[in-house]
């Protein structure tokens, strides 16, 4: 079995941060892509698992990667929609114990409409929801703001959407015909604070990239940024806006851009050749050690 590839700044770093791609839209083989995210986080010995994809592919690359879903303590939803909350039901059979965190309207009915294509829903399935159902209280949380979940590693809360060029990516809606669009309100981003800046990290940023990092800025006035990984959603993105987000991320000084899952291949290109920073595209498999 490929040991996974490892992804580091300096070998001499040690902030005890692991996170593996456990769900990608891209890997190579043994592992199995599919369109869908999910990361394992190992941080102050305890697994923090962002997203758990949408279909099988999460329980053969985490079994080939050593990350066991029996050992899962918090259980992170990004947003409710299916290629992000597909195996919620299968994470908590196998570590009923965890901790549960997501925004209440990842519940909520959703549907994708397509000029080309019919209209299809993309919530969550009801056996995942009967999952969530399932939880006893203590182990739900429901963040409508920010929220710790262990010493200097947040979830965001919803996000403030505060620029006029960034969109939700797509046409959304609450009911089958269109007619309510779905802002995605339940889109949260997670950082973890080390001695070398932020790590962030998006599961699909339908709230936009630079609204996400905005905020994050606004929380940590004095914090730089090290790492962003993540879905940035910019495969229907405008000139405009990918020209705008560019510019912005450069401003940020990351020292590293790991664009994955719904990033989109051309949006990927820009990032790599615009951006002055190491920008590494995400597969299953990778391991970013901070
Ligand atoms: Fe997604
Ligand atoms: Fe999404």
């Amino acid at each position: 079995m490929p040991e996974p590839k490892e992804s580091f700044l300096n070998p001499k770093q040690n902030n005890g941060l692991a996170i593996t791609l456990l769900v990608d839209n891209i890997a190579c083989l043994p592992y199995i892509a599919e369109h869908g995210f999910s990361v394992m986080v190992e941080y102050q010995n305890q697994h923090i698992l962002f997203d758990t994809g949408q279909s099988s592919a999460l329980y053969a690359n985490s079994h080939y990667l050593k990350t066991p879903l029996k050992e899962v303590d918090y259980l992170i939803l990004s947003h409710g929609h299916y290629d992000h909350g597909g195996n919620l039901s299968g994470v908590v059979s196998l570590s009923p114990n965890l901790q549960f965190y997501a925004h209440p309207n990842c519940r909520s009915p959703r549907y994708s409409h397509h000029p080309n294509k019919p209209t299809r829903s993309i919530a969550l399935t009801d056996a995942n929801l009967v999952a969530i159902e399932s939880l006893n209280s203590s182990q739900v949380h429901w963040c409508e703001a920010p929220t710790q979940i262990l010493p200097g590693l947040t979830l965001s809360g919803p996000i403030p959407r505060l620029n006029s060029f960034e969109d939700t990516g797509g046409h959304f809606s609450l009911d089958p015909l269109g007619h309510k669009i779905d802002l995605i309100p339940d889109d949260m981003a997670m950082w973890i604070e080390t001695t070398d800046g932020l790590v962030v990290i998006c599961g699909c940023c339908h709230s936009g990239i630079v609204n996400t990092l905005e905020y994050i800025k606004s929380l940590h006035p004095e914090q730089t940024f090290n790492t962003l990984i993540g879905g940035l959603h910019l495969l229907n993105a405008s000139k405009d806006r990918m020209e705008q987000t560019l510019s912005y991320l450069n401003t940020c000084h990351f020292k590293r851009i790991i664009p994955a899952h719904c990033t989109g291949e051309h949006s990927m290109e820009l990032l790599h050749k615009s951006l002055n920073c190491q920008v590494e595209k995400g597969h299953v498999g990778l391991r970013i050690i901070v």
